[in-house]
This record gives structure tokens, sequence and C-alpha cells, in this order.
């Protein structure tokens, strides 16, 4: 049993966004997976409430979590992931804390990369590992980011997830087709864990 936390102190990264689909790749790879909503804004429940109304449900539960539970967190299904808010560190360091993985979304452009240098600090190197979204094909910004990451030993995925208009539609709607390069995130979650 797995415990992923996706984080990133700066705003609108793709936390929530990568929570459900990367829910959806341990879904269909044949895993249990719940996704438990840190976010007092409620994304994550918004989007699986919308689904259920339109009639395709989300595949695996999307539960509500604080500090508290959090912190006496059970595990009961092979992969649990918590989408973390972007500025309550209580919220943060308690979700850190318990997660066995720490997932940073981060688009590689200039400003956008600030925040996920903390984030990582926050969650060490041992549990960060930085997931490249919203990516501009052939755009220098990522590789350069990439070297950075290197340099300073941090880990990151192969592979970044392409900026795509279908996974923005994808909000409030169970995701269909591929996933675009979520399952290969999954994978590799799975590989390093040895499930
Ligand atoms: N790969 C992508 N391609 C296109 N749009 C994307 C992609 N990933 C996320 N988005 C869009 O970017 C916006 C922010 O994404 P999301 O809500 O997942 O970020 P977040 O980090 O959870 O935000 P918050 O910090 O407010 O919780 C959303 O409109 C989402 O649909
Ligand atoms: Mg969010």
């Amino acid at each position: 049993m797995t415990i992923i936390a996706i984080s990133n102190l700066k705003g609108g990264t793709g936390k929530t966004t990568s929570a459900v689909l990367l829910a959806t790749a341990f879904y269909r790879a044949g895993n249990s997976v719940t996704v438990v909503d840190l976010d007092p804004q409620g994304s994550a429940t918004e989007w699986a409430q919308m689904a259920e109304k339109a009639g395709q449900p989300l595949p695996f539960p999307v539960t509500l979590g604080n500090v508290r539970t959090t912190k006496n967190i059970k595990e009961n299904t092979d992969y649990t992931i918590l989408d973390c808010p972007p500025g309550d560190p209580r919220l943060i360091d308690a979700a850190i804390g318990v997660a066995d993985l720490v997932v940073v979304p981060v688009q590689p452009s200039g400003i956008e990369t600030e925040r996920m240098w903390d984030t990582v600090d926050i969650a060490g190197k041992d549990k960060a590992i930085v997931l490249l979204t919203s990516v501009l094909i052939q755009a220098k910004s990522t590789t350069a980011l990439s070297d950075a990451l290197a340099e300073e030993g941090v880990r990151v995925f192969r592979g970044a997830i392409p900026r795509r208009e279908e996974i923005r539609h994808w909000y409030g709607h169970s995701p269909h087709g591929q996933l675009h390069g979520y399952e290969s995130i999954a994978q590799q979650i799975k590989e390093a864990r040895h499930d």
C-alpha cells in the first residue's frame, strides 16, 4: 500500500488534475485507489460530484480529509492519493509526513518553478519526485528545468504531461481514452515501489 501526496505550494500547477488522472491510471492498471481531497476549495470532490451527476461517476472514491484524518490515515486501498491545497502549511506537512512519495507537479516555465524548489525542500529528496506538466512541445524551458533538477539530485519522472485542451475539459467528467502520459507515471510509481 502506497500513500502519494500531490503537492506544490503554488496554486494552479495541476495537482488536482494529476490526482484524478493518476488515480484513473492506477484503476485501469487493476489497482484499488482512493483520492483524498485535502483542499478546502474541494476541487476533487466537485469533480467527482459533477461526474456522478453526468451519469459517469469516477471509478474510485473521492473522500474528504483534514489534518486529523491525515495524521491517522487508514490505508485500505493499494494507492491513496492525497490532493493537497496550495497554501496550508499544516495540511501540507501532515500529508507529506504520512506520504511514501510526494509528487510535485510543475509547469516548467520561469516563475512557475520558484515554489517548486521550496516544496521539494519540505518533502525532502527521498520522497519528492517532480512531474513536468502542461508542457508545450519542444519548450527549451523543459530541458533547462530537467537539467537543473538533475544537477540538484532531485528526481523527476521520465516523460512530461503535455498541455492539452482535452485534459482541461476532463474536469467534472470521468476521463476516457488515453491519459496523455499519466499511464506511464503510474507505471513508474509501481516500478519504484515494486508493486
Ligand atoms: N496538462 C494539462 N493541459 C491543459 N490544462 C491543464 C493540464 N493540467 C492541468 N490543467 C488545467 O490547469 C488548471 C489548474 O489545474 P488544477 O486545478 O489541477 O491545479 P491545482 O494545482 O490543483 O490548483 P489549486 O492549487 O487551485 O488546487 C485547470 O484548469 C486544469 O484543467
Ligand atoms: Mg487543486
